[in-house]
């Protein structure tokens, strides 16, 4: 006989969308069921997204320390790189966080199955675990299924041809990587191997990498990354070939088409939502044009008894969007009346110099044709900046031109994914130029940049030449 358990909430996923949302929810009184596949929680970004990627940034970013120091007058021997150890390295990153998350899932009394769970109808999933197949019966439902790399059409399959999974778990280093995509993964992926020594080809078919960041701000970034690796941009990959001797690539340019033979390739187009093989057909839950499963502000589904959270949900596919989510649910499901609106929500690419934008970028202001007034101070007048080797910098903000309200700002240069959550709060908060003009931010610090920038629309700015009057 088949094993049936109740509960008040079953949860399918258990990624940071998934473990908020059954941690929360647990925390408010209800039983909870947490169902994954994975043996481990913290789904993509924990095992083989977001932390094993900043734990090989951050060891890989080691690789340079001879050669940044020499600049202050210490000098160290070459670098011997033990890749072995790198990988061990972050692999004990992630069984540190995915054992702290079993113990938080345990201290609330949240039951947990390891299997592949499929929706029977609106009241119960089934979960096909190794050793059986359990009936959950649940009140209400949180579908937290996640994201899948975007496989692009006609592609062999080689071991040679890798997505971010592949490419994240170290197993080779190739002489020659083709990345395809300049979003976050692929320049992101593109930093950690040509530091471990791979000669690194980008293509990217939009006109500049990252491309949802504005094409100024990200220019430090591409003078620094023009003298390391090739970036092919308004190119796209019409070819890819496997033979012995490599992965033969073809591109088509604006001007011309190239053949190139690779060791590997790393696919980075984007990534699309988790919604076949779980038995949404038997629930008549609603979709988007895109494919993402549709929500109201208080992310429920079309089906009253279902919500969901996460990639599956929409864009921008980021883990702190899927916690916040996954709280929103939670605290409905638990009798509350909460909406998921945020103002802005912060992307970073955790490159070097990292980029970090949140609210309107300059051209999304543009193309909504709403007025606005920009600040942008150069890092190459910060006396931090210049004393820690980061003068390249750029810290831009923008406002309403009526009101003065903060809309958005971006910042690339060091730690501007820890700097532009000041950006993040002051939009929430509607703060205006003089606002933050007015808080006084310590000196010398990186954090003083936004600071300036505002005052520059403030018109208050002394660490610049004096602003012309408009
Ligand atoms: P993405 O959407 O950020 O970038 C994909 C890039 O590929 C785009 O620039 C696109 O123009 C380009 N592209 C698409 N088709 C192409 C083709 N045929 N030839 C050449 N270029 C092509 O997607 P990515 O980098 O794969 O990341 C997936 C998701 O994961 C994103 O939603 C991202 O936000 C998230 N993520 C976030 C990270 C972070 O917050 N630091 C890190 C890694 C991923």
């Amino acid at each position: 006989m088949r094993e049936t358990q109740t509960y008040d909430v079953a949860i399918l996923g258990g990624g940071p969308g998934g473990y908020t949302a059954a941690f929360r929810a647990a925390d408010l009184g209800l039983s909870v069921c947490l169902v994954d596949m994975r043996e481990r929680l913290g789904g993509v970004c924990l095992n083989e997204g977001c932390i094993p990627s900043k734990t090989l940034l951050h060891g890989t970013s080691l690789i340079e320390t001879d050669v940044k120091a020499a600049e202050y007058g210490i000098n160290f021997k070459k670098p011997e790189i033990d890749v072995s150890v790198l990988r061990t390295k972050k692999e004990s990153v992630i069984l540190q966080l995915t054992e702290g998350l079993d113990k938080l899932a345990k201290a609330r009394k949240i039951t947990r199955l390891i299997g592949k769970g499929f929706f029977k109808d609106r009241s119960t999933l089934l979960v096909e675990t190794t050793d059986n197949t359990i009936e959950i019966e649940f009140k209400d439902a949180i579908i937290a299924t996640g994201s899948s790399p975007f496989i692009l059409p006609g592609l062999p399959v080689d071991p040679r041809i890798w997505d971010s999974s592949d490419a994240l778990s170290l197993n080779n280093i190739p002489d020659k990587l083709l990345i395809i995509g300049g979003g976050v993964i692929g320049m992101e992926m593109a930093q950690v191997y040509s530091a471990l020594g791979s000669k690194i080809i980008i293509v990217e078919m939009l006109d500049h990498i990252i491309p949802p960041a504005d094409k100024d701000l990200i220019q430090p970034l591409v003078r620094k990354l023009k003298k390391k690796y090739q970036i092919l941009t308004r190119t796209k990959v019409i070819e890819i070939k496997a033979t012995d001797a490599g992965i033969l690539a073809t591109f088509e340019g604006i001007k011309d088409s190239k053949t190139e033979q690779f060791d590997a390739v790393l696919v980075a187009v984007g990534r699309r939502p988790n919604v076949t093989g779980m038995g949404f057909e038997n629930l008549d839950l609603m979709f988007t044009e895109q494919g993402f499963i549709s929500t109201t502000e208080n992310m429920q589904t079309s089906v009253p008894n279902f919500y969901a959270v996460g990639d599956v949900v929409g864009e921008p596919m980021l883990a702190h969007k899927a916690s916040h989510e996954a709280k929103v649910a939670a605290e409905n499901i638990a009798g509350q009346n909460v909406k998921f609106q945020p103002k802005a929500i912060p992307s970073v690419a955790y490159t070097d110099p990292e980029v970090a934008w949140v609210g309107l970028t300059e051209k999304e202001a543009k193309n909504s044709k709403i007025p606005y007034s920009k600040g942008k101070f150069p890092w190459g007048a910060s006396g931090r900046a210049l004393s820690t080797d980061s003068a390249t910098g750029v810290t831009k903000v923008l406002f309403e031109k009526k009101g003065g309200v903060i809309i958005g700002a971006g910042i690339c240069g060091a730690h501007a994914g820890e700097l532009i959550h000041e950006a993040a709060l002051a939009i929430e908060k509607k703060a205006t130029a003089e606002d933050i003009s007015r808080t006084v931010h310590a000196h010398p610090t990186l954090a003083e940049t936004f600071a300036f920038a505002a005052e520059i629309v403030d018109g208050s700015i002394t660490d610049a030449l004096p602003q012309r009057k408009k």
